[in-house]
């Protein structure tokens, strides 16, 4: 694991942006894995900012997002479609086709998740997989649990979670429970991995993935397996590391 070091937010954004942009420069067809949060987004401001400017070029980019609510039509401003959509996808020249999620209204699990999987293996894997870190060591919708979920499958939403989400929602029953997420062994297939922690309030689960047992219990401590991840953080999200 290489970790590069950073002084806030924005530096942090601006030095993933740059990997992320080298990637596309040396492979412009390459397949992005992509991610949602609030981290990523300075990352996608500034990828388009570099778009805007003439130095990167989608065209002919592929990505494919880790995950997906169940039952959320891409409509649907909660969405996970219509936040890629919004922060990057209608800011830059990526060809319509050619951006991909799992599909929220596909209500059969079993077939949605099968779909996912393949279509990540049909496109030849991934060449480089963005990820945020949740405050219990999350990755994807990959909770604390006794074993890693290998594929891409359904899990569902924790009380505390849908909780949260409820005031996105016109009533509770409109809440999504579950959401469609890569496994940690699709995560562990990406031919390099690019993990963005910012804040203190990430700290603690950062040492615990980088420096704690590799258990289910901290998704993102799985990470230390594979042969190429770069983790980019700043000081804060750095300040409990042993
Ligand atoms: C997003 C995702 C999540 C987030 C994580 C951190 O697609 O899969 O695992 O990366 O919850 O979220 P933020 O960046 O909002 O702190």
């Amino acid at each position: 694991m290489k970790i590069i070091r950073t002084k806030d937010y924005q530096d942090m954004s601006r030095k993933a942006a740059n990997i992320i942009s080298a990637q596309m420069i040396l492979k412009d067809d390459s397949v992005l894995g992509l991610a949602t949060g609030s981290t990523p987004i300075g990352i996608y401001d500034q990828l388009v900012d570099w778009y805007k400017k003439g130095d990167l070029d989608f065209s002919k980019i592929t990505t494919v997002n880790l995950d997906e609510y169940k039952g959320l039509p891409k409509e649907n401003d909660q969405s996970y479609w219509y936040f890629m959509n919004k922060n990057l996808f209608s800011r830059v020249n990526i060809r319509p086709d050619y951006h991909f999620l799992p599909d929220g209204t596909n209500l059969d699990s079993d077939n949605e998740c099968e779909r996912y999987e393949k279509l990540i293996d049909s496109l030849g894997g991934i060449d480089l997989q963005l990820l945020g870190l949740g405050r219990n060591g999350h990755i994807g919708f990959n909770e604390p649990c006794d074993s890693f979920p290998q594929d891409v499958h359904v899990v569902d939403l924790t009380e505390s979670t849908i909780e949260a989400n409820k005031r996105f929602f016109a009533s509770a029953d409109d809440v999504p429970k579950q959401a469609y997420t890569m496994g940690v062994g699709t995560i562990l297939r990406a031919k390099a991995i690019l993990l963005v922690v910012s804040g203190k309030d990430k700290a603690e689960a950062l040492n615990a993935v980088v420096n704690g047992p590799i258990t289910p219990q901290v998704p993102g401590s799985v990470l230390r397996l594979h042969p190429n991840v770069i983790i980019v953080a700043d000081e804060d999200a750095l300040s409990e590391m042993e």
